[in-house]
């Protein structure tokens, strides 16, 4: 498993290549909460604002817009409630 600027090329490259088992992504996760979606289907990804990392509150940790929020749809949880 590897981290360290991985976008979706590299990312499958690396995977293809069998460079790596698994790849994870940090910043980009961070300003796409629903980053899975967005790679599969080959949205266009939020840029992360560095301005807010390292605390000073929830804000670039819990504001970023989903795909579904751009479409007006209602917010989902990503969390599965049956897993609490
Ligand atoms: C704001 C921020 C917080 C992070 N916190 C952690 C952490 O708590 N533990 C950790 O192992 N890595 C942490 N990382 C590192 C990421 O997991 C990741 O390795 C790094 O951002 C490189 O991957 P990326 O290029 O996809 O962002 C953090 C990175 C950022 C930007």
């Amino acid at each position: 498993m590897v981290a360290g600027g991985f976008d979706r090329n590299s990312a499958e490259r690396w995977l293809r290549e069998i460079r790596a088992d698994l790849i994870a992504f940090g910043r980009k996760f961070i300003a796409n909460p629903d980053l899975p979606e967005r790679l599969h289907i080959g949205a266009p990804l939020n840029i992360d604002d560095p301005t807010t990392y390292y605390g000073g509150g929830e804000k670039g940790y819990t504001d970023y817009p989903t795909l579904a929020q751009d479409r007006g749809e209602r917010h989902k949880p990503c969390v599965d409630q049956s897993w609490r």
